[in-house]
């Protein structure tokens, strides 16, 4: 694994994916013998944006073997799972979902479940599949995803069930299909896996060694979405403020930034995830910037208390995080920042909890995710001792997002009689248009459908903590 991560990237051989587009062709043909109207594939995805990523082109390798997407897993011909390792409540309801095909499989030995995602890459899981699950047809790690055609073929064509998790890691594949679910906001991944091994996580266990795409290759895709009418762009990585660390690059996540700030067209680019031990000024003052970059930030902090953020080999201080903040404010006075934080990390006290709530209430997100801490099997944190109870961390976490509560509330209140540029995406359950702002907050008002897909300017009227109403300008 170690010698990957000096490399820029490997990519996978163009052999290779020659030879995936032969196994599609003969999925194709099977297909069309084999059924009368194209078989449906019911794919869902679990966990981050990556992952959603990931699944957008495992839909587009579906769609081009010949099958149609549905959104209804009754009838399927085909349940695909993408799957997320990330917390021990992801994978129960995989677990869950995936025992529920049972009677669906008995009744259609002809229906294919596929298992893939982080989850695949953990040896528990697999032997645990083996055991309980015999009835899954094709599970496969992230590290094969390109072969899916070359799965399917083997399954469909004889019967074969297919369990492929190769150790290495490392491989950037590109030109893959893409099914991308929203014709006016597209997903680009800028870099894959991660170096960090915070104690807790198991990220790096699972999608392996960091390593960065060519910048050129990103620029021609942001391009290309852009002639196609993309108004907004999402540099994906785990921590993409390391994108192209390597000294031989050439190109890091800022002069990345810039080469698409001067793509040329009327979009928007957001970015995630940033980690704050990479967060540079220079990247700040690059936002502050680029007139195409929302002013946005996510920078997940995980603990206000530096003895904690040590244990989780998070690499800075509480005092480190806050001076960041103070520095993207004062170069972004409308910045909106969001976070992630774990509540419950073991060992943690109560006082060294209290010095997290201390943080949110000087940092003022707009918004943040709170996780209780999730033991992972093999991960350093796994084997700390872990004293507090769950009620006990329970009883935190609402402590917690009550003070955060407050916090949106005025931030979003300040918001009001301001006009903000937004993207109009969908129609709201309430049938007001619903939009994001540049700080990624979402605003409702009234207006007719077709201003989907398109920027306008909108004036908030009214603030209700998380979410902003407003009218056309
Ligand atoms: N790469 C990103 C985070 C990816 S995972 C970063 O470093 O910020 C998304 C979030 O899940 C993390 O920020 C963390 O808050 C949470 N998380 C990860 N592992 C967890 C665990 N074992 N238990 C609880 N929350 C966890
Ligand atoms: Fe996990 Fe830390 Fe990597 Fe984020 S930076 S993916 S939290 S190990
Ligand atoms: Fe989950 Fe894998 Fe993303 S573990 S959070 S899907 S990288």
């Amino acid at each position: 694994m170690s010698d990957i991560s000096n490399k820029i990237s490997v990519s996978v051989p163009a052999e290779e994916l020659i030879k995936q587009r032969e196994y599609t062709a003969l999925v194709r043909e099977i297909i069309e013998q084999r059924y009368s109207e194209s078989p449906k594939a019911f794919v869902h995805t679990y966990g981050c944006q990556g992952n959603v990523s990931d699944g957008e082109r495992l839909e587009g390798m579906l769609e081009e073997m010949g099958y149609d997407l549905t959104d209804e897993l009754e009838g399927a011909d085909l349940v695909l799972y993408n799957t997320c390792a990330i917390r021990e409540h992801a994978e129960d309801r995989v677990f869950g979902n995936v025992g529920a095909l049972k009677p669906a499989k008995n009744a259609n030995r002809d229906m294919k479940i596929v298992l893939c995602g982080c989850m695949m890459q953990q040896q528990w899981v697999v032997d645990k599949l083996k055991k309980s699950y015999p009835f899954v047809d094709i599970v496969f790690g992230i590290h094969v995803m390109h072969r899916l055609p070359e799965f399917l073929y083997l399954n469909l064509a004889r019967g074969k069930k297919i369990r492929e998790f190769p150790e290495h890691d490392g491989v950037i594949v590109e030109e893959l299909p893409v099914h991308r679910d929203s014709e006016f906001k597209a997903w680009i991944p800028v870099m894959y896996g991660c170096n960090n091994f915070c104690s807790y996580c198991i990220v790096p266990y699972v999608r392996g060694r960091e390593r960065s795409r060519d910048p050129e290759a990103i620029v021609e895709e942001a391009k290309l979405l852009v002639s196609q009418g993309y108004k907004e762009i999402t540099l994906l990585g785990q921590n993409v403020n390391s994108y192209g660390k390597h000294p031989d690059y050439g190109c890091n996540f800022s002069e990345l930034l810039r080469r698409l700030n001067d793509i040329e067209g009327d979009f928007i680019i957001r970015f995630m995830t940033s980690h704050p031990k990479d967060c540079t000024y220079e990247l700040l003052d690059t936002m502050a910037s680029c007139q195409k970059v929302a002013k946005h930030l996510h920078l997940p902090f995980q603990s206000g208390n530096n003895r904690v953020l040590s244990e989780m080999n998070r690499r800075y201080t509480r005092e480190k995080y806050l001076d960041l903040l103070n520095y993207a404010y004062s170069v972004m006075p409308d910045l909106s920042v969001t976070s992630d934080v774990i509540v419950g990390f073991p060992g943690e006290t109560y006082e060294e909890f209290l010095d997290t709530v201390s943080l949110v209430e000087e940092a003022k997100f707009t918004s943040m995710y709170t996780f209780i801490f999730s033991s992972r099997n093999g991960t350093k944190a796994a084997s700390m001792p872990d004293p507090i109870s769950r009620e006990e961390k329970g009883r935190w976490f609402r402590e917690l997002l009550d003070s955060q509560e407050k916090i949106a509330a005025v931030r979003t209140s300040s918001m009001v009689g301001k006009t903000y540029r937004v993207l109009c995406e969908s129609v709201s359950k309430g049938g007001l248009i619903e939009g994001r702002t540049g700080g990624n907050i979402i605003i409702e008002f009234p207006a007719d459908k077709s201003v989907i897909g398109s920027f306008r300017d909108v004036k908030v009227k009214e603030s209700l903590t998380w979410i902003l109403r407003g009218e056309l300008q």
